[in-house]
């Protein structure tokens, strides 16, 4: 529903460089493209060169409002359009996302360094898959009947919230995007996103191709800061729900602002997962699955990263070795080349912080750093943020990098000898989103999955979040669920009762 000209191709385009350009300098509000209302723009850097590809809007508390009244005069018509007809609306988008995957995923790749083939062009796809299972479940928006008397009719409706500011990082910014855009939209919610100012580019132009299949206003994006944009939607007296994901720190934060308004906040805030690997899983699986599980091919810049391994002693060393010879195998390089496993870390900062554990690890005593794969030699490259993983082998639950989040491509493996004892270790943690047991005892891995404190515990496979399955952590690791018809039901609806006497 597009009224303005705008500066986008409405056709796919697979030249990233120029459609990061058109997408320079604006939010998406109210169904078309606007400038920062302060016209002040940042820059969009491309991590693999350094080089500068766009600017984005930077936006502050004028661009926000904007945003959140265009979302809540939107969301009073939206509320009404039939709960199923909202859900096909959004089955729609998916299509129309589905159309552009290979675009998006370029997009994604230019932003933030993530290599097309192995992460960018799925992410694309798994987020065309999420608006699809959302779409699907307008008509799960149902309601109960109560016993209550006789000739009275006690029923339960879901209602929509009302305006849900959404607040995303930038390690797989279409996918989170998703997880929370689809639930709220289906259930009647209108959204503004406020997007990671790292990667604003491929957010931003799903939010236009949406905006040609629903009403204007009903979906909004803003670009800009943390205190100075993200701040101020979560402050905004309009917006009904909060739901955010990012690090434990700024989560903090977001739910005290959220708490003076009493809304509703759901926070997905990262983790430290374990994968626990006995001497009788099948090993060949387990070493590849360990490459799935720290997820490699994003540098490891996933909350639910497999950074501390614990491998049952009898096979350590010849895990550790099979391990590391793996990783030497892929291929860092371009994020645009189909032929790269490996692209960037996102930005300089990240990537500081990264380097600072691995010196850490590197100069405790007894520690081994087996440094893998291989620097790209391509000089297009030089100022890119390669760096390369690393497997610690010789550290203890004691250290900063078992304990904290790394969010690089860092692992740390430890030897274990009996189930209670890795258990134990495996729950000294803060952190509770997930975890991963490898073995052919079933007794044993269900044993440990019961007892495991995380918020998803998966035996003999590691995946990526899926549709349909509640995904969310215990403990530092978040407030609720995502991905689910539960995520929907539970975090963008209230139940209302209403009785009527007939007596
Ligand atoms: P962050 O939590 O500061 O940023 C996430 C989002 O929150 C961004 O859109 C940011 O602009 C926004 N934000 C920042 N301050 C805000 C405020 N006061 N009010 C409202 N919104 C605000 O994460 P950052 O700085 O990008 O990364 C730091 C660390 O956080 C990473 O190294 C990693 O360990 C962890 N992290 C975890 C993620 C996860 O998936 N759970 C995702 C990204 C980062
Ligand atoms: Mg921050």
């Amino acid at each position: 529903m597009l009224d303005l000209p705008h500066p986008t191709p409405d056709a796919p385009t697979a030249d990233c460089f120029a459609l990061a350009k058109a997408l320079s300098g604006v939010h998406f509000i109210g169904g078309r493209y606007v400038p920062a209302r302060s016209g002040k723009t940042f820059a969009v850097v491309n991590p693999a060169t350094g080089a500068e590809v766009a600017r984005a809007a930077e936006g502050d508390s004028a661009d926000v409002d904007a945003a959140v009244l265009n979302a809540a005069e939107a969301q009073k018509a939206w509320a009404k359009v039939p709960a199923r007809k909202r859900g096909a609306l959004v089955h729609a988008c998916a299509a129309a996302i589905r159309t552009h995957v290979d675009e998006l995923g370029r997009l994604i790749a230019l932003e933030t360094g993530k290599a097309l083939r192995t992460e960018s062009r799925v992410e694309a796809n798994v987020v065309a898959d999420v608006f699809e299972f959302f779409g699907g479940l307008g008509s799960e928006l149902k309601g109960e009947s109560v016993p209550f008397a006789p000739n009275v009719l006690s029923v339960t409706v879901r209602e929509p919230l009302g305006v849900v500011g959404a607040i995303i990082p930038w390690n797989v910014p279409m996918l989170l995007m998703a997880l929370k855009v689809a639930p709220a939209l289906v259930a009647g919610n209108s959204v503004v996103v406020k997007s990671a100012e790292e990667a604003p580019l491929a957010v931003l132009r799903i939010c236009e191709i949406m905006n040609r299949i629903l009403p204007p206003g009903v979906f909004n994006m803003v670009s800009g800061f943390g205190p100075e944009c993200g701040a101020p939607l979560v402050a905004h007296p309009k917006v009904r729900k909060v739901t955010f994901t990012g690090s434990v720190e700024t989560g903090k934060i977001v739910a005290k602002a959220a708490a003076e308004k009493l809304v509703p906040v759901t926070l997905e805030l990262g983790g430290k997962s374990p994968m626990i690997v006995f001497a009788d899983c099948d090993f060949e699986k387990t070493v590849s699955g360990a490459l799935t599980s720290m997820r490699f091919t994003r540098q490891g810049q996933s909350c639910t990263a497999a950074s501390r391994i614990y491998v049952e002693r009898p096979i350590f060393d010849r895990f550790v070795a099979e391990m590391k010879k793996a990783v030497d195998a892929m291929v860092m390089g371009d994020p645009l080349d189909e032929k790269t496993d490996i692209g960037t870390i996102v930005s300089e900062g990240q990537l500081e912080k990264v380097r600072a554990y691995i010196a850490e690890g590197t100069a405790t005593p007894g520690a081994t750093a087996h440094v893998c794969s291989a620097m790209p030699t391509d000089p297009a490259l030089k100022k890119g943020l390669f760096i390369q993983p690393v497997i610690f082998t010789g550290l203890d639950n004691s250290s900063r990098l078992v304990r904290e989040e790394i969010f690089g491509p860092v692992t740390v493996i430890q030897p274990f000898d009996d189930p209670e004892t890795v258990l134990a270790q495996a729950n000294d943690s803060e952190y509770g989103l997930a975890a991963s047991l490898w073995t052919n005892n079933l007794k044993v891995g269900l044993d440990l999955a019961h007892r495991l404190e995380a918020g998803l515990v998966q035996i003999n496979q590691n995946l990526v979040v899926q549709a349909n399955l509640s995904y969310g952590g215990v403990k530092s690791s978040g407030l609720g669920k995502e991905a689910s018809l539960e995520a929907m039901l539970e975090h963008f609806t209230h139940k209302k009762t209403i009785m009527v006497n007939m007596a």
